[in-house]
């Protein structure tokens, strides 16, 4: 595993140097499953880096993965409601929809769905069965009894890459197994079906460069669920707030020590990605002025930071007619590009009638 990650470390470098050369010969294709809103874990972590590759030209698929959210919740009353609000935080963020850059819902593309059919006769049981997330997925989630969806969700999220031919996926560390099988599915459908002229590419990863970012509990991942984020939507009197209560630790002057101060190294990280400045600099600056102070530079550098995306955001919340066009503008788009790998696929597996 440890070699699989470093590779694809080494790749995602190479990529990077060539989307700055050759933007179109590259399609970006990553989502989110619409639990929630988004917290500034995803901002620093992924959403930044989309709205960047956007920027430079690269066409960019952004999918929103509601089915997904049915393999490990019950809960599906608020899908709608999430979906709305992850294409606020997108659009708040700096992505731009147009004919390049498109958002939608995968229950809205069912040329992208009907490929589980064929995908599901290229993987085998043991396959899905030892993919180390889905594993973690089934005991974070607490999973009494597990659904085919969850083994085979994996499957369905190849759909959603190759069905646009999408070649670049950033995505964090915990999707790789997914994007391996991927590329699995990919390979065998070409060797399969039309091993003189491939269907489909081969995807690759591009690992994000922002280390992981901690809770304010210091201790996990953030997540909403964890209850120790901070959401893009919340004021700026919540943010001050979260921020009070963050856990720092004994010692008063401030230094940048990840290994052993790993709650007060993370909360000079965040400062450090809102101001551009090395996280050793801020520590040499607040030193003598402690926990207290360097909570206070943090909101401040925070909020600021966030200013205008959430005015953005409050702008946005008023506009859901809007929001609505740019999904359905986005499926219909993703619809064609579907239909169209759909006609091929049909073509090469000789369906066609
Ligand atoms: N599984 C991803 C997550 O849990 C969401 C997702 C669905 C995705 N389809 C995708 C990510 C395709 C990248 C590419 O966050």
């Amino acid at each position: 595993m440890a070699d699989t990650y470093e590779v694809a470390v080494e790749k995602s470098k190479k990529i990077e140097a060539d989307i700055l050369v050759n933007p179109k010969k590259y399609r970006v294709l990553t989502g989110d499953r619409p639990t929630g809103r988004l917290h500034i874990g995803h901002y620093f972590g992924s959403l930044q880096n989309r709205v960047r590759l956007s920027k430079l030209g690269v066409p960019t698929c952004i999918l929103i993965a509601d089915y997904q959210v049915l393999t490990d919740h019950d809960a599906f009353s608020e899908i709608s409601q999430n979906t709305k609000q992850l294409v606020i935080d997108y659009l708040a963020a700096g992505l731009v929809p147009s004919d390049d850059v498109i958002i939608y819902p995968h229950s809205y593309v069912p040329e992208c769905n009907q490929l589980m059919l064929p995908f599901l006769t290229l993987v085998t049981n043991a396959e899905l069965s030892r993919n180390p997330t889905v594993k973690e997925e089934i005991q974070a989630a607490g999973l009494k009894s597990v659904n085919a969806g969850m083994y085979t969700y994996p499957i369905h999220q190849a759909c959603d890459i190759l069905f646009c031919k999408g070649n670049i996926v950033p995505v964090g560390k915990d999707q790789l197994p997914h994007l391996e099988l991927t590329r699995l599915i990919a390979r065998r459908f070409n060797e399969k079906f039309s091993p003189n002229a491939p269907v489909f590419p081969e995807p690759e990863a591009l690992l994000s460069k922002t280390p992981s970012i901690i809770g304010l509990d210091g201790t996990q991942k953030m997540s909403k669920s964890r209850g120790n984020a901070i959401m893009l939507s919340a004021t700026e009197d919540e943010t001050a707030k979260l921020i009070k209560k963050a856990k720092t630790d004994a010692e008063r002057f401030i230094t940048y020590d990840p290994e052993n101060r790993p709650e007060v190294a993370n909360l000079l990280m965040l400062i450090s990605l809102c101001t551009g400045e090395k996280p050793e600099e801020i520590a040499a600056r607040i030193g003598e002025g402690g926990g207290g102070m360097l909570k206070n530079t943090l909101t401040e550098a925070l909020n600021e930071k966030l200013r205008p995306l959430r005015a953005e955001r409050a702008r946005l919340e008023q506009s859901p007619d809007y929001i609505r066009q740019v999904l359905l503008t986005g499926a219909s788009k993703a619809r064609e590009m579907a239909i169209t790998t759909l006609n091929e696929v049909r073509h090469v597996m000789n369906m066609e009638i």
